[in-house]
Parts: C-alpha cells; sequence; structure tokens
C-alpha cells in the first residue's frame, strides 16, 4: 500500500505545503505520523483557532488544506467556506471520526476534496495523491481553456479588423456562415443578411469575362476545394444594387466536418481608377508624341542607343516606320559628321542637358539640318535615365535664311557696281566715241589709225563688261515686248552653234502653247548664252545640253520657301547639262559677281550674275539643281503677261549717215561725252548748243524755242532730269522731237512712262554713229517731206 501512497505519486523533489486545522494535539500527531510514515516530504501549519486558519490562509501558499471537522467553536465546513473563498483552487480534505452518509455527500457537494476517518488514517496519502491529481488535471483544464478562448480571440480580432471584407462559405449548404464586419460595411448588408446569403447575393449577374456569376462562381470554388488558393478579379454588388470590381482569394479552410471555403474580398474600385487615369495619361501622352510635328528620339547616353522614336522622326528621316528607324540601332549613323555626335554627347554628360544644329543623314542618303534639343529624362519604359532629343528640321529655314542674305548681299553689291558701271559707262562711251572720231579722220593705213583701232577694241571690252555689271545691278534699259521664249530659244539655238563644241550634243523641248511673257529679247538672249556657254565649260568631255521651255502656275505653298516668287502664271526657260555639276559650297556662290572657278584669265565670273539680274530685273527668279559629277539644271522663271507675241523687227542695216543743218539743244553733263556730241554732230554740219545741267537747258531753250530742231536729253541731270526737262519744252514747243540717253535706269518708273509714250531711248554708251543716226532718223520723222537735205 505504501508503494501506492510512495513519494513518486507527487512532483518529484517538491515538499508539500500543508495547512491542518485540528484542535486535538493527539489527532494531530497521528495524523503527522501517517504522512512521514508514506515517505511524503511536507511543511505543515497547524492551527486549531478559526481565525488562526483565515489568518495563515491569508498568508501562506498551500497545496493541501487538511481539517478536522468537529472544533472548539467551530467547524471543518467553515474551513472550507474560508478556503472556497480565497483559494478556490486549493484541494480540501476532510478529517472526521465519524460522518455520516448523508453529510458526507452534502460534504462532497459543497467542494470537499476528499474525507477521511481517522481511524482510516492509512487512506491519507492515497487521499492526498489524488486531490492533487485531480488539481493538476483541473488547472491543465483550464489553462488550455484559456488558451483556447485566447486564440479565438486574437483570430476574431485579426478577421475583424482585416483591411479585406471575409466570408466564409459552407459549399454544400451554398451560404455564408460567418463574415466580419467589414464585409457588412463593405455590402451594406447585416451579419444576419450576410450570413445564409449566398454567393449570387452579392455578385452582379454577370462576369466581366462575360459569364454568369452562378457558374463562374461555382468553378472558383471547386478549385478552391481541389487545394489550390485562387486569385481572381470579381464583379461584386452591394445591397443598394451598385456594381464596383473587387480581387477575391479563395481558400478551402480545414474542417472535419463540413466543406468550408474563405473568400477574402478586397474592393479595388481605386486601383480600377488609378490605373484608368494611368492609362489615359499614358495615351495622352503618346498621341502627344506620335502626333508631333517635331521629332522626338530617346536615346541611352553616352552609348547612344535608340530606344523609341516617334512617326514625326521617322517620317522626317524617310523611315517607313519608326521600328525600321530603331532597326539602324545606333545614333552614330544619323550623323553627317560622327564628331558631332561625340561633342554633344560629352556636353550632355556634362550638363545634363545640351542644344545644338548638325547634319543628319537620311534614310535615302540626303543631309538634312536638323536643330537638336536634348534633356535628361525617364525612358519610355520608364526603367532608367536617357536622353530625351527633340529634332527640329531646319534645312528650309536655313536655306530661306542663306537666300534672304544673298538677296541683300546681292543688293549692296548690285548697288556700288551700278554706281560705278554708271560712271564707267560714260567715260567708256567718251573714249570709244573719240576713237571713232579718230579713226574717221585718219588714213586707212596709217598707225595712228591702227592705234586707235587698238583704243577702240579695248574700250569695246571695257563696255561689254561694264553693261553686264549694269545687268546684274539691274540697271539697264530694258526694251520690253510681248515675247515668245521658244522664238528666243530658238534664235539662240543656230547662234549656239558657232560656240558649242561637236562632242555636245544639243537638244529643245519647247512647250508649244507657252505663255507670252515680258521682255527684251536681248536680255533674253544673253542669258540663254551665259547659261549654255557655263554648260559647255562643265562638259570638257562632251555630253548633252537640253533647253526646255514649259508653263507653270505658282501657288502660295511653294512661294513660300522661294522668297522671290510671286504666287501666278509663269513661263520657264531651263538649261540642263549632263556635266560636272556643283556642290553646295559652289552653288552658294555661284550668283556674286567675278565668283569664278574657272582660272585666272578664262572666267570673269559674271555670267551668271548677269543671268541674275536680268531675270529679277523682269520680275522672274531662277532655281538650280545640281549634283556633283551628275549635272545641273537652271530654271529661269519669267511672268507670264498673257498677251500675244510681237514679231521681232529687222535692225536696220548700218549704212553711211546723213547729217543736216539742224539747230539740237544737247544736255549732258558728263563733259566728255558732252563735247563728243557736239563734235559729232557739228562735223555734220548741225548746229549745237550744249547745256550741263537741266535748268541751263530751259533757259537756253526758253531763248531760242522756234529755232531749235531737236533735243537731245539726258536722263539724269542735276537740278533737273530728262523727263521734267521734256515737260517744260512741251509746253512751248508739243510737237518737238526728243531723244533720251541714259546708262541706267535708278528711275526705271519714270524711264517707263517715257517709254510708253513712245519716246526713242539712245542707250549710252552710244557710238557717234549711233547719235547721228538715231538724231537723222527723228528729224526726218517729224519734218515735212521735201525738207530733208
Ligand atoms: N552648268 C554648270 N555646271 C557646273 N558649274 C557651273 C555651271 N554654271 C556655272 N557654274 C559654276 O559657277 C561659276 C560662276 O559662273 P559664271 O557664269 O558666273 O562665271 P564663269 O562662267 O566662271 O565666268 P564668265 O561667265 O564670266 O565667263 C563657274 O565658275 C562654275 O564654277
Ligand atoms: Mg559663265
Amino acid at each position: 500500500m505504501s508503494d501506492e501512497t510512495g513519494p513518486e505519486a507527487l512532483e518529484a523533489g517538491k515538499t508539500l505545503r500543508l495547512l491542518i486545522a485540528d484542535d486535538d494535539p493527539a489527532d494531530l500527531e497521528l495524523c503527522l505520523l501517517s504522512l512521514r510514515k508514506a515517505g511524503i516530504p511536507f511543511e505543515a501549519v497547524s492551527v486549531s483557532t478559526r481565525e488562526e486558519f483565515v489568518a495563515k490562509l491569508e498568508h501562506g501558499e498551500f497545496d493541501l488544506v487538511l481539517s478536522d471537522y468537529r472544533m472548539k467553536g467551530w467547524t471543518g465546513m467553515d474551513a472550507l467556506a474560508a478556503v472556497i473563498e480565497t483559494h478556490p483552487e486549493t484541494p480540501f480534505i476532510l478529517l472526521t471520526g465519524t460522518l455520516g452518509d448523508e453529510l458526507a455527500v452534502e460534504c462532497i457537494k459543497l467542494g470537499v476534496t476528499d474525507y477521511i476517518l481517522k481511524d482510516h488514517l492509512a487512506r491519507l496519502p492515497i487521499a492526498i495523491r489524488r486531490s492533487l491529481e485531480d488539481r493538476g488535471l483541473r488547472e491543465a483544464r483550464n489553462k488550455a481553456a484559456l488558451a483556447l478562448r485566447e486564440s479565438e480571440e486574437r483570430y476574431r480580432t485579426l478577421v475583424e479588423n482585416a483591411p479585406e471584407a471575409i466570408v466564409v462559405l459552407d459549399v454544400d449548404e451554398n451560404r455564408f456562415v460567418d463574415c466580419n464586419e467589414r464585409a457588412t460595411l463593405l455590402f451594406g448588408f447585416t451579419r444576419q443578411e450576410l450570413l445564409g446569403s449566398s454567393p449570387s447575393r452579392i455578385s452582379s449577374a454577370n462576369q466581366p469575362d462575360g459569364r454568369p456569376s452562378d457558374s463562374a462562381a461555382s468553378e472558383h470554388v471547386r478549385r478552391a476545394l481541389g487545394g489550390k488558393a485562387r486569385s481572381f478579379e470579381w464583379s461584386c454588388r452591394n445591397s443598394r444594387g451598385e456594381e464596383f470590381p473587387a480581387e477575391v482569394h479563395l481558400v478551402r479552410l480545414p474542417s472535419p466536418s463540413r466543406r468550408l471555403v474563405r473568400g477574402s474580398i478586397l474592393d479595388i474600385t481605386e486601383r480600377w481608377r488609378a490605373e484608368k487615369a494611368r492609362r489615359e495619361t499614358e495615351a495622352r501622352y503618346r498621341s502627344l508624341v506620335d502626333n508631333a510635328t517635331h521629332g522626338i528620339v530617346w536615346a541611352s547616353e553616352p552609348e547612344g542607343e535608340l530606344l523609341h522614336v516617334n512617326p514625326a522622326l521617322a517620317e522626317m528621316l524617310g523611315y517607313a516606320s519608326p521600328a525600321e528607324l530603331l532597326a539602324i540601332q545606333h545614333c552614330d549613323l544619323l550623323y553627317r559628321n560622327p564628331p558631332d555626335r561625340a561633342r554633344l554627347a560629352a556636353e550632355f554628360m556634362k550638363q545634363g542637358r545640351v542644344e545644338g544644329t548638325v547634319e543628319w543623314k537620311r534614310k535615302d542618303g540626303k543631309i538634312i539640318t536638323v536643330h537638336l534639343n536634348a534633356r535628361l529624362a525617364m525612358d519610355p519604359d520608364g526603367q532608367s535615365e536617357c536622353a530625351e532629343v527633340t529634332v527640329e528640321n531646319v534645312t528650309e529655314r536655313i536655306g530661306l535664311e542663306k537666300q534672304l542674305l544673298r538677296a541683300q548681299k546681292f543688293e549692296g553689291i548690285g548697288q556700288l557696281a551700278g554706281g560705278i558701271a554708271h560712271d564707267f559707262n560714260n567715260m567708256i562711251g567718251a573714249i570709244l566715241g573719240w576713237a571713232e572720231l579718230g579713226i574717221d579722220e585718219t588714213d586707212a593705213e596709217s598707225r595712228l589709225r591702227r592705234h586707235l583701232e587698238k583704243i577702240q577694241q579695248q574700250g569695246k571690252r571695257a563696255a561689254a563688261l561694264t553693261r553686264q555689271l549694269l545687268a546684274f545691278a539691274r540697271r539697264q534699259i530694258l526694251e520690253p515686248r510681248n515675247v515668245d521664249l521658244n522664238q528666243t530659244a530658238v534664235e539662240t539655238l543656230s547662234l549656239l552653234e558657232k560656240v558649242i563644241g561637236g562632242n555636245i550634243e544639243v537638244r529643245a523641248n519647247l512647250a508649244p502653247d507657252l505663255w507670252v511673257v515680258r521682255a527684251d529679247p536681248t536680255q533674253v538672249e544673253q542669258v540663254l548664252m551665259n547659261l549654255c556657254i557655263n554648260s559647255r565649260d562643265a562638259m570638257p568631255d562632251g555630253g548633252s545640253l537640253l533647253i526646255d521651255t514649259t508653263n507653270v502656275t505658282l501657288d502660295q505653298e511653294f512661294c513660300a520657301w522661294q522668297p522671290q516668287a510671286q504666287p501666278g502664271k509663269y513661263a520657264v526657260l531651263s538649261v540642263t547639262d549632263t556635266g560636272m555639276g556643283m556642290d553646295s559650297a559652289t552653288m552658294d556662290r555661284i550668283f556674286e559677281p567675278f565668283f569664278t572657278t574657272k582660272g585666272l584669265g578664262k572666267g570673269t565670273g559674271l555670267g551668271l550674275a548677269t543671268v541674275y539680274g536680268i531675270v529679277r530685273q523682269h520680275g522672274g527668279f531662277l532655281n538650280v539643281y545640281s549634283e556633283v559629277g551628275k549635272g545641273t539644271t537652271f530654271r529661269c522663271y519669267f511672268p507670264a503677261s498673257m498677251e500675244v507675241a510681237a514679231p521681232r523687227e529687222k535692225v536696220e542695216d548700218a549704212g553711211p549717215v546723213r547729217g543736216g543743218s539742224e539747230t539740237i539743244l544737247i544736255v549732258e553733263d558728263h563733259e566728255g561725252l558732252g563735247q563728243l556730241a557736239l563734235e559729232t554732230l557739228t562735223r555734220l554740219g548741225y548746229q549745237v548748243m550744249l547745256a550741263t545741267d537741266g535748268e541751263q537747258a530751259v533757259a537756253d531753250f526758253c531763248a531760242n524755242p522756234d529755232r531749235i530742231a531737236l533735243a537731245v536729253l539726258d536722263v539724269v541731270l542735276p537740278k533737273l532730269g530728262g523727263p521734267e526737262i521734256y515737260a517744260r519744252i512741251r509746253e512751248l514747243r508739243p510737237e518737238l522731237p526728243v531723244i533720251f540717253a541714259t546708262g541706267y535706269s535708278p528711275e526705271i518708273a519714270q524711264l517707263q512712262k517715257v517709254q510708253e509714250e513712245g519716246l526713242p531711248v539712245l542707250q549710252k554708251p552710244y557710238s557717234p554713229r549711233d547719235l547721228a543716226r538715231k538724231v537723222r532718223e527723228m528729224l526726218d520723222l517729224h519734218s515735212p517731206v521735201g525738207s530733208q537735205k
């Protein structure tokens, strides 16, 4: 028996703390003895009164209480009450002499753990052991219950505070059996309403993929039951019938008796909205980039790898699509001069931005000038930093600027050249005139005659040069009439045969219904000659030369990049050769006077300057296209006049000149020319009055209004110009014949009026013979037949 009640029944090494209530010392001794005998290690505190008992109970921690039933002034039941009140877990064993069965049952009911009859004290150790075991079990059970409560509490808190709505679905009953508060808020149902509902109550009838909710939901649930957690987007509906997108996560819940699936539901309306806004922003941005008029390229720096380009850039560079352009992969290939790129890239790496104008190559090899503006940006995928470069094609603008600059420069040069040429013209006129008079007076065989002829020869060359300068300066006197350029071309072609070598094939392609232009045919001939001679020079080894004419109507758009052009109808005269062509540096300068590539003594560089001046003076403009090694086309645009071409008059043959005795008034401010005219006409028998300025001329005339038979008036004069003098003279002698002499036409408008009136113009420098012939012609025209000498 002692084996059963041995110390092993108690916790090893633990001393049992006992509180013993007994007022009989002998009984107490017996009790302690039996415990010692059973080998139970213990410490006992014994009390005999109720007050002592309560005090000990209050201050000590006891594993067990032993109490007699009947004591002086109190009973074991009083002790039990005190224990239950303060230490309800502590086992309580009643020791008693006698206890009837009824009382025993009553005591057990009240909470006594066990009772021992004093004559059966041997049972005490067993009772102690069992009650301690009971207490241990009870405590363990309590702990487990508490832990369970705690865990449940924690779980509930977790679920209730989750950001998602959570529902638990009983699959077999197809209804929710649990939910958190978030779920009631999200769907607008009470907990009671939600529990017992099926998933269809919180779903839109149809899902975004078009499937009915019921079948879609049962498929998701089936899969979740299969053990695979599932996430998917779901279209939900709340109690007010409003639909909203959600992200649902399903997972099977472990349960032995039921098939449960937990669903967590997250409202993603905001996410959708943000995503939609992002997509819209992106689309807007993309459309901006795609429809930009400027090119845009994103490139990694400093590597220069092309990351993205917009359609405008592909088009600017002649590629069919951005993808085709991207395929070249590297920026380097776009640059005409790769060092340009190195320079810009270095600057960009230093500053994070760079700007510059460079030349790029198109797919077809054409060179364009572009203005680049680069800044640091994210690449289109938002992955890393790169250079974002806007590209503006400024080729046309730069071309226009160049043209404008050239026009301004020419204006300046023209003014200068015109001024000089005007003075030269008069001097050369005098030199030539005197030489001619000298020649007339000398013997044909004499040395002096030969010397004078040399002077005349050189003078003529100087006059030709001056004429070209005047042409460039647009200060020639034009004799415009309605001209058919085809006729001019045909006439020039016959002259060309003499100057163009046999190894060049000359062809003409003339428009049959070419519009008539208002032009001076001699000048147009000059234009054509100069162009053809240049073409000849450009084809030293032969080739072909094409002269063609055509009608064109120019619109505003064309004129926008050809600043000298005005919209309207034009007859175009073109010369095309298959010669050596020109590079752009040469092209930039060809119209400058004295610009030539032909070497000393070969070209004067006035050919194209003359062409330019003549065409411009006719209100037209030029267009040149040339490719090195292939050939050149010059196009001359003359404004169409829409009238009928006049047949060209034959110039009279130079016969001997007759003189006369009439009185002639000559007004000329250039001394050399004035003297020459005086000498020339006096020799022929005329009476000559010479005035050197306008006022003197008018005074002279008024002094002898009836004597004077003809006036030769210089157009530009000090004080009063030729046209003004003419106006005064006319008041006195309306029928008096006059001849205007002029070397250039700064006041073209004035002169045009004179020409319109059909008054004759004598172009300077004139030879004595020209003057004498014109004078006789006018006198004859105005005097009655028979009065001629
Ligand atoms: N058809 C052409 N093909 C190639 N180069 C040309 C052509 N026409 C003109 N050029 C170039 O333009 C330059 C200027 O021409 P321009 O007619 O003004 O002077 P030039 O022919 O050199 O001399 P000039 O005509 O006064 O005898 C030429 O030297 C030549 O370099
Ligand atoms: Mg030339």
